[in-house]
């Protein structure tokens, strides 16, 4: 089976930068990039890349590579998957928020609206292949859809026929090029050798063979969720350790060298920080727990339960300890947030820490002042579910309600910090890694203080600048 065409619907983080890669790698197959919304669509188009829809480091380039020759992106979905070999289903699955599940469950009406679109746009035999994450078997909903479509052939008409495969996506949002480029391993489930094969051949382009695994389609998206479900588990230890930390008088980078040497527990994911956020981690770990209740394992739902309310403990105790040690109120104080992303190198805010810390903090009345070098207002104002304040052209200050938290947002970090009591970092951004902490102070209101949850600040360099520090898992400071 020779692949020529290939579709993928859903232009976001996952599809857009993977099908980049695969049309770089592949000059003789043609990849079209279809979505919905148009306006995602013209900001693939556009001939400015600062414009792309997706921050990642790199994929400017690669995009500007295979763009117009064998890389495409349009909203005619129809003709993308009619004249496709492979269809990628690379669309949203955010966790339901009413109805049967709500709240653990993936909302999968987008996956199901596609599969009915192929259903009826497809000709000759389609690889359908799942990238979006998916709760265990729904390759099953998809086939089901799939074969229904078999409507009773016309005269002279081809049938189509359809194969399902399971090849979920490992790429970490900021390093997605060089995890596409050179991947750990490339999972393939599914039942049909021949289909599992054409799938390798295109991946084999780049990818050595012996990194291709093969399995069947449930194990591949169990996979998935399990792989999010360790790495993320690994975070909740190591925060939970943290915490320990700043009781005890030790140093959680110092535990975390410690256990990551011996090469059982390696030294990866042991960074801790404000809790872990993206589209991703609590998603399927949701729907790892809705699995094991559905099955009747309740004993399992909690164990992975707690590995998402650890989460969430950890980012109120950053909001918590902020108030208290700012004389337990910071009604009406300023209060600088350096980063809103998830974390450094993309404009990503999905389940961002920094969206729980910074309603915390908005509910006890700061006044937040938000820098990111990479997430713009609008996103903030969503993910805040409120406009930002307005400013009095005459002083410069908010026109905010006395007693009422309000945000806005900071062009630069030096903006956000002028007259605050405190610096909460949030996304590990390189450029906050080396601040002027001499000169941030001078701007500041004394006793001020540096809450460093992603230990990215040198410790010497706040604290000779009279600034008070905390830092999480650090409790010799
Ligand atoms: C994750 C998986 O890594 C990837 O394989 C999967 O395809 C999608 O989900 P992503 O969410 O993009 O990728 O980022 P990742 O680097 O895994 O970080 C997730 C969260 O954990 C971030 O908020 C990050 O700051 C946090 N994190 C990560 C830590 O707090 N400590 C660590 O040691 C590592
Ligand atoms: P991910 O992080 O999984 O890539 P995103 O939310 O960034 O998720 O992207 C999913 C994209 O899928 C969105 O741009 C959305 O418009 C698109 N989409 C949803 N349903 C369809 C559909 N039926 N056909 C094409 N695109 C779709």
């Amino acid at each position: 089976m020779m692949i020529k065409n290939i579709c993928c619907m859903g232009a976001g983080y996952v599809g857009g930068p993977t099908m980049a890669v695969i049309a770089d790698h592949c000059p003789n197959i043609q990849v079209t990039v279809v979505d919905l919304n148009q306006q995602r669509i013209d900001a693939w188009n556009d001939s400015d890349l600062s414009r792309l829809p997706v921050y990642e480091p790199g994929l400017d380039f690669v995009v500007d590579r295979a763009r117009g020759r064998n890389l495409h992106f349009s909203t005619d979905v129809d003709s993308a998957i009619a004249a496709a070999d492979i269809v990628f289903i690379s669309v949203n699955t955010p966790t339901k928020v009413k109805g049967l599940g709500a709240g653990q469950a993936s909302d999968l009406r987008w996956v199901e609206a596609c599969s009915r679109q192929v259903a009826n746009a497809a000709q000759g035999h389609t690889i359908v292949v799942e990238k979006s994450t998916l709760p265990v078997r729904t390759a099953e909903t998809i086939r089901t859809i799939l074969e229904a479509s078999q409507a009773p052939l016309q005269e002279g008409e081809v049938p189509k026929s359809f194969a399902v495969l399971s090849n979920p996506e490992f790429l970490a949002e900021g390093t997605a090029i060089r995890d596409l480029e050179c991947p750990d391993r490339v999972l393939i489930g599914g039942e049909d050798d021949d289909s599992i094969n054409a799938l390798a051949d295109v991946y084999m382009h780049w990818v050595e063979p012996a990194k291709i695994l093969r399995t069947n389609l449930w194990s591949s998206e169990l996979s998935k969720l399990t792989a999010n479900a360790f790495l993320a588990q690994r975070i909740s230890s190591i925060n939970s350790v943290a915490a320990l930390c700043e009781s005890t008088g030790a140093d959680v980078q110092e535990v975390a060298r410690a256990i990551g040497t011996d090469s059982r527990i390696g030294p990866k994911f042991l960074q801790s920080g404000p809790g872990f956020g993206g589209s991703c981690f609590q998603k399927d770990i949701l729907n790892l727990v809705y699995l094991c209740r559905h099955f009747g394992l309740p004993e399992v739902a909690s164990y992975w339960e707690s590995v998402v309310e650890l989460n969430t403990w950890q980012q109120h105790r950053i909001s918590r300890l902020i108030v208290q040690r700012l004389f337990g109120t910071v009604t009406g104080k300023r209060v600088a947030i350096l980063g809103f992303a998830f974390k450094a190198d993309t404009n990503d805010t999905r389940e961002a820490p920094a969206i729980r810390i910074a309603l915390d903090l908005l509910e006890e009345g700061a006044q937040l002042a938000i820098h990111d070098p990479k997430v713009e207002q609008a996103q903030i104002a969503r993910d805040l579910r409120e406009a930002p304040v307005e400013l009095d052209p005459a002083t410069g200050k908010s026109q905010g309600l006395s007693g009422v938290g309000s945000w806005l947002s900071a062009n630069s970090v030096e903006e956000a910090v002028e007259g605050a009591d405190a610096v909460v970092l949030l996304t590990e951004w390189s450029q906050y890694k080396s601040l002027d902490w001499q000169d941030l102070s001078r701007r500041m209101r004394r006793p001020a203080w540096v809450f460093d949850s992603r230990t990215i600040v040198d410790p010497d360099q706040v604290r000779s600048a009279g600034l008070r520090l905390w830092c999480v898992g650090n409790g010799s400071l």
